[in-house]
């Protein structure tokens, strides 16, 4: 029996590989992923050498580029928001983590995985569709369903009694949980249940609050090349160093701060407060760019079908047939979404100011007030609202013969 862990380092997830073994009695196997948390790897290493992991056993992957250009990236063709303002920052990562555990799990003949989101959660739902639809037959452990340790003081009892080392500040209850990567931070829980108590500063980890940010507006330009963007100030950027450069930006200009009440999928209503600086550049810019090149038809299109969208990836349906047919859709709307943005950033703020592209379908000539195009004719106008107004002049006459 073999089982490979989505291992963090952090206490939680090293009580879950001890829990494993005792429990379980069974081979561990740890995944850690770089995702652009911001927190070194070879802790982690260490951690799971210390807790009697062999060596071969261990994996440690950077897959930041991966998470940007295939996960991020395509997301963001789609400028998806779940309930009009969650950018899907824990959503759209979860399914790369699981894929990879199923890879090492082939890999190394394990018959099960095992993840540390709890029971309450879209992370579970995430994690398990995510295997299933990639290994049928997967044995999944979710650790937090099974386990006796339902309060901090047993969990720190279970992690004394089998030496897991804890870090000073694990001692006392974590004032809320995070979870991280180059796309966002999200924290929840304790300090922030209350959702009449506005957040306490404290909680912002990866952004300066809009009052703080400087007086002075920061410009940048932002290129995109079919709907991805590949440079910042003319300067070409990987997936992964771009979106870690728009985070600096964001960071510094109090950007992508949220909080937000949303209904998670499991049916209760929850309270987060979000930090995604880049991404919320990278939205604006995005629709700055795609406003310019796609067709009103195309663009319409694609807003109808975006709340399904982006259901889909927080709902955890990553990997099914629903979600890639509208990514086929979404995707064949970038074909022209080429060119550059100009940004202002501002205390918070994030302005489109300017956009130019090789293929814009903005005609100066056609909109101008001026004397212009012959491609329009006034007199057109007066025919296409009159047919227009047709059924609304004859619902008018029916109301006042109705009195
Ligand atoms: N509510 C967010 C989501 O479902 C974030 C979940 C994980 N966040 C956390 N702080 N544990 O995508
Ligand atoms: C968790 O339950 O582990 C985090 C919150 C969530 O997944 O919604």
């Amino acid at each position: 029996k073999k089982v490979v862990l989505a291992y963090s380092g952090g206490l939680d997830t090293s009580v879950i590989l001890k829990w494993l073994q005792t429990t379980y009695g069974c081979e561990v196997v740890t995944f850690t992923a770089d995702l652009g948390q911001g927190e070194e790897l070879e802790p982690a290493r260490r951690k799971a050498e210390l807790l009697g992991i062999k060596p071969e056993n261990i994996f440690i992957e950077d897959v930041r580029e991966e998470f940007v250009s295939e996960y991020v990236f395509p997301m963001f063709r789609a400028n998806a928001l779940y309930e009009g303002l969650y950018l899907l920052g824990t959503s759209i990562a979860r399914p790369l983590i699981s894929k990879k555990q199923i890879e090492i799990a082939r890999q190394v003949g394990a018959d099960a995985v095992a993840h540390g989101a709890t029971g309450k959660g879209n992370d579970q739902v995430r994690f398990e569709l995510s295997y299933y639809a990639l290994e049928p037959e997967i044995k999944v452990i979710a650790p937090w369903r099974e386990w006796e340790l339902t309060s901090r003081t047993r969990l720190l009892e279970f992690a004394e009694t089998h030496q897991i080392p804890i870090a000073k500040d694990k001692r006392g209850e974590a004032p809320f949980s995070v979870d991280a990567n180059l796309l966002h931070s999200s924290s929840e829980g304790k300090v922030l249940e209350d959702p009449n108590e506005e957040a306490p500063e404290y909680v912002y980890q990866r952004t300066i609050s809009p009052e703080a940010a400087p007086d002075k507006a920061t410009y940048i330009t932002v290129t995109f090349e079919k709907g991805d963007a590949v440079a910042i100030d003319g300067v070409r950027l990987s997936p992964a160093s771009l979106l870690t450069k728009l985070n600096e930006l964001g960071k510094e200009n109090g950007i992508g701060r949220l909080d937000l009440v949303e209904n998670r999928f499991v049916g209760m209503k929850s309270r987060g407060v979000y930090e995604t600086p880049g991404g919320t550049i990278l939205l604006q810019a995005h629709r700055g760019i795609e406003s310019i090149t796609l067709d009103r038809g195309a663009a319409h299109l694609k807003d109808e079908i975006m709340p399904r969208y982006a259901e889909l990836i927080y709902y955890g349906f990553w990997f099914s047939p629903e979600r890639e047919m509208l990514q086929a859709l979404i995707d064949k709307s970038q074909e022209f979404v080429t060119g550059s943005v100009r940004i202002k950033l501002y205390k918070g703020n994030v302005e489109v100011v300017g956009r130019e592209s090789p293929y814009s379908l903005y005609n100066q000539d056609l909109v101008t007030f001026e004397e212009g195009a012959v491609a329009y004719d006034h007199r057109d106008a007066a025919g296409f609202i009159k047919l227009n107004a047709l059924r609304l002049r004859t619902l008018a006459s029916r109301h006042r013969k109705m009195g």
